[in-house]
């Protein structure tokens, strides 16, 4: 019988980069607060943007099928592609905006998008340009993959984006992204179209990405 301490040295170390990650501050305060509502006490909580609705009536009529036993093969990679024709179509309907569907690829969510947005774009000694106060994943991320982050101190008077004056005032040698999350979390505030064009602009000519999502 393996006696504890020796258990404990097989025990496998975690990633310097795991280890080093900072936790999400909001999802451990909400934690806390399930704690205090499943011991009885009345919380209202305002630490998550929470929806409090289910899956449309669409989703569960195509849920309600598969549970009926069809078959489920393996899916194209970049998603299934009528699913990417069908988001092309939205953005050219909704937006005015010719997007080839071959450069639509689909993930299970916003952050599996930032995680492959950033190992696509983000090489050891990169910076990236945040806005200070916006999304604390983003900052994690670009740490992940050895990025150094540039956190821009953005007030009331820029509604907490950056624009293009900031980014110039920040920008180094090394800078090869700009994130930018509109809704801004955690402050909600949306970025100026016309400010994002030019961020984006500015970004573009000194041949900087620009990872955009929204909060
Ligand atoms: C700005 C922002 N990006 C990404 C996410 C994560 O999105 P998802 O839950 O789809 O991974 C959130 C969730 O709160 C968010 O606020």
């Amino acid at each position: 019988m393996v006696n504890e301490a020796v258990q404990q040295s097989l025990t496998p170390v975690m990633s310097r980069r795991a280890r080093e990650a900072n936790p999400f501050r909001a999802m451990v305060f909400g934690e806390q607060a399930d704690k205090m509502i499943a011991s009885g006490i009345s919380v209202i909580k305002l630490s998550l943007g929470e929806p409090d609705f289910g899956a449309p009536p669409a989703v569960r009529d195509a849920m309600r099928e598969q549970y009926d036993g069809r078959a489920l093969p393996y899916t194209a990679a970049m998603g299934l592609p009528e699913l990417r024709q069908a988001i092309a179509d939205f953005y050219r309907d909704r937006h005015d905006l010719d997007i080839d569907p071959k450069r639509i690829c689909v993930t299970a969510g916003g952050s599996a998008a930032l995680l492959l947005a950033t190992a696509l774009t983000v090489d050891p000694g990169d910076d990236v340009m945040v806005a200070d106060p916006s999304y604390p994943c983003n900052r994690e991320l670009v740490r992940s993959f050895e990025g150094n982050v540039i956190d821009v101190p953005t007030s009331a008077a820029t509604r907490f984006h950056l624009n293009a004056e900031l980014c110039a005032r920040y920008w180094t040698k090394r800078t090869k992204a700009v994130m930018i999350t509109s809704p801004s979390n955690p402050t909600g505030t949306t970025i100026d179209f016309n400010v994002l064009n030019d961020v984006c602009q500015f970004a573009a000519a000194r041949g900087a990405w620009r990872v955009a999502h929204r909060g």
